[in-house]
This record gives structure tokens, C-alpha cells and sequence, in this order.
């Protein structure tokens, strides 16, 4: 429990320059004289505009560093970015729905511009690639991913301090992890981090060409090798430049620089995770090894995991 005091502590220690979150939309992409008919955040439609269904989607992972793809990804001239997570393609009640309501959820956005929409849960979704699919069969899809062991540690965290929040009992990693002496492969968290298992529905709908994969662990160290990877795949010029980035000593991740302002992501990404103990991090590398090696040849790409 001592970690967690720890962990809460630094939680609560101030990160400056201390934004709150990233606002949804960015009006970096307009000419000065685009600009002056926009209104804050696109509440209203600034001329040559319309919203468009996504021609990009983050589609995954939950906690694979989504949030900070997407808002990297925003100061790029040609991006604009749905202000929340839209859950149209994993979650029936939105998806019965429609189109036109998904695109209602969209940014204005001028014809040179990308539209892209993040919902994690698209990933681990069955019927996400499908839909996806029947929307829009040539999208390109970005796919985030880190360590598979970092990845569960990182869903316990969250969901950790959720419940602390609204006051529900918690149980320590381990706890969780192991039931019965054994690797409790059941745990939700665990199976998030099953790539190849996720991976093989994905690629039934669409060609690997189609999805770009970033290393999620490589993002937090030099985002602009990984964005500069991205602006490639979706053949937008190079704009977004290593000024664009700052490193915050107090919050131990890159924060971002545009339009002339400096901001760094909300204070629930980036925690401290707990200290787990070494025989079950052990259990848990080989666990995914063989599913990381299966996924390796899947994509025909290799990652850094343990
Ligand atoms: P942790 O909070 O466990 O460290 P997502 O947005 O998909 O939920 O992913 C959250 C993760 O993004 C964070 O997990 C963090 O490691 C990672 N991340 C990557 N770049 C970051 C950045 N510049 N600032 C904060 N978190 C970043």
C-alpha cells in the first residue's frame, strides 16, 4: 500500500506548466483569413467547411498512449481532430444510431483536411473491424501499442484510481493478477494485451498496408520520430518539427508547443505505476511471448517487448 501512497502523492504534485487537458480542436490549420470566420472550437460552421466522416481512425490500445497520438497529431496543419471518443463502431446503442449521426460528432473541416477520431475500445472490439469496414474500406487505421505487461499495469492503474475516486475498495496488482496461484488469464486487463488474438479479426477486413502501427513506448521517449512515421503513412507533408515538443521534468513526458502555447497532457496520463513483484512480471512476459511473437509475424514488424 505504500506505493500507492507514494503514487498519490506525486499525483497530486503540481506539473508546471499545469494544463488542465488539451482543448478538442486546434485552429493551427487555418490561414489568418480562415480563421477570422472561425468561431472557438467550431460551434459553428466557419465557411468552406463541412464535418466528414473520419478518413483516419486511433483505433487502439486502451492505454497504449491514444490520447497523446491524437493530440501530437493535432498540430499538424491538415488534422483535425473529433473533440471525444466516439464509440460509434464498439457500443450498439450508438451504433443503431447511424452515419449521420457519427458524422455529426465530427469537426468542421476544409477539403485538405484529415479527420481523425480515437476510441481505444475499437481494438479489442468483434465488431469494430466490420463496421469500420462497411463505412469506409480504403481508411487508414493507426494502431498504437506498447509492452503488453506495461499495457495491463497501466489498465490497472486507471481503473485503480477510479475506483478510489468513487470510493470502492481496490486490491493490489497481484491480487488481481493471480488467483489461485496462477496467472488469472481471464483478467479483462490480460486479454486487452492479447494483440495477435485482436490483431487476426482486423486483418480479415483489411490489408496490413492500411495500418500503421505505432510503438507506443518509443512515442513517450521521441514522439517525433513516431509522428513524423504517421505524416508519412497518411502522405501529409512534413509540419510537425522537434519544437513542437518540450520535455517536463516534473511530469516525466514530453509536453507539446503550438500556436503558441505549451501543454502538457492531463494529469490521469503519465501515472506512477505501482511496484509489481518480480515473479509475476515474469509470469506475465512469458505469458504474452509467444502471443507477441505470433503477432511479430502477423504484421511482419518487431517490437521492443519483453
Ligand atoms: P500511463 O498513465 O500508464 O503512464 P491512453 O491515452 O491510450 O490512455 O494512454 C495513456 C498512456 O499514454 C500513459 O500511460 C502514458 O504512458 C502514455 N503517454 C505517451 N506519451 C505521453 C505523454 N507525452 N504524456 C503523458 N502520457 C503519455
Amino acid at each position: 500500500m505504500a506505493v500507492y501512497l507514494v503514487a498519490v502523492l506525486l499525483l497530486l504534485t503540481p506539473c508546471q506548466p499545469v494544463p488542465l487537458d488539451f482543448p478538442p480542436l486546434s485552429n493551427s490549420s487555418l490561414t489568418f483569413e480562415e480563421l477570422s470566420n472561425t468561431t472557438e472550437q467550431y460551434s459553428t460552421q466557419p465557411p468552406g467547411t463541412i464535418r466528414r466522416t473520419p478518413q483516419t481512425i486511433i483505433v487502439g490500445v486502451r492505454k497504449g498512449g491514444t490520447r497523446a497520438l491524437l493530440e501530437m497529431l493535432d498540430i499538424h496543419p491538415n488534422i483535425v481532430v473529433a473533440a471525444t471518443e466516439v464509440h460509434f463502431f464498439d457500443w450498439d446503442e450508438n451504433y443503431v444510431k447511424g452515419i449521420e449521426w457519427y458524422r455529426s460528432l465530427m469537426p468542421f473541416s476544409f477539403e485538405n483536411q484529415i479527420t481523425i477520431e480515437k476510441t481505444p475500445g475499437y481494438f479489442t472490439s468483434p465488431l469494430a473491424p466490420e463496421r469500420i469496414h462497411s463505412m469506409n474500406s480504403s481508411i487508414k487505421l493507426l494502431l498504437i501499442l506498447r509492452d503488453p505487461t506495461e499495457r495491463v499495469i497501466s489498465d490497472y492503474t486507471q481503473v485503480y484510481y477510479n475506483r478510489l475516486e468513487n470510493h470502492k475498495p481496490v486490491q493490489p496488482f497481484e491480487g488481481i493478477v493471480i488467483k489461485n496461484g496462477a496467472l488469472n488469464t481471464k483478467y479483462k486487463a490480460i486479454q486487452r494485451s492479447l494483440y495477435d488474438i485482436h490483431m487476426e479479426r482486423w486483418l480479415k477486413h483489411f490489408s496490413l498496408n492500411q495500418i500503421h502501427i505505432v510503438d507506443g513506448n518509443t512515442l513517450i521517449k521521441t514522439p517525433l520520430a513516431e509522428l513524423q512515421k504517421v505524416e508519412r503513412f497518411l502522405n501529409l507533408p512534413p509540419r510537425i518539427v522537434s519544437s513542437n515538443f518540450y520535455f517536463n521534468q516534473t511530469k516525466g513526458f514530453y509536453c507539446i508547443r503550438s500556436d503558441g502555447r505549451e501543454r502538457c497532457l492531463h494529469e490521469s496520463k503519465g501515472r506512477p505505476h505501482p511496484v509489481v513483484n518480480e515473479t509475476v512480471l515474469e509470469q506475465l512476459y512469458s505469458y504474452f511471448r509467444e502471443h507477441n511473437q505470433r503477432f511479430y509475424t502477423m504484421v511482419n514488424q518487431t517490437f521492443d517487448w519483453h
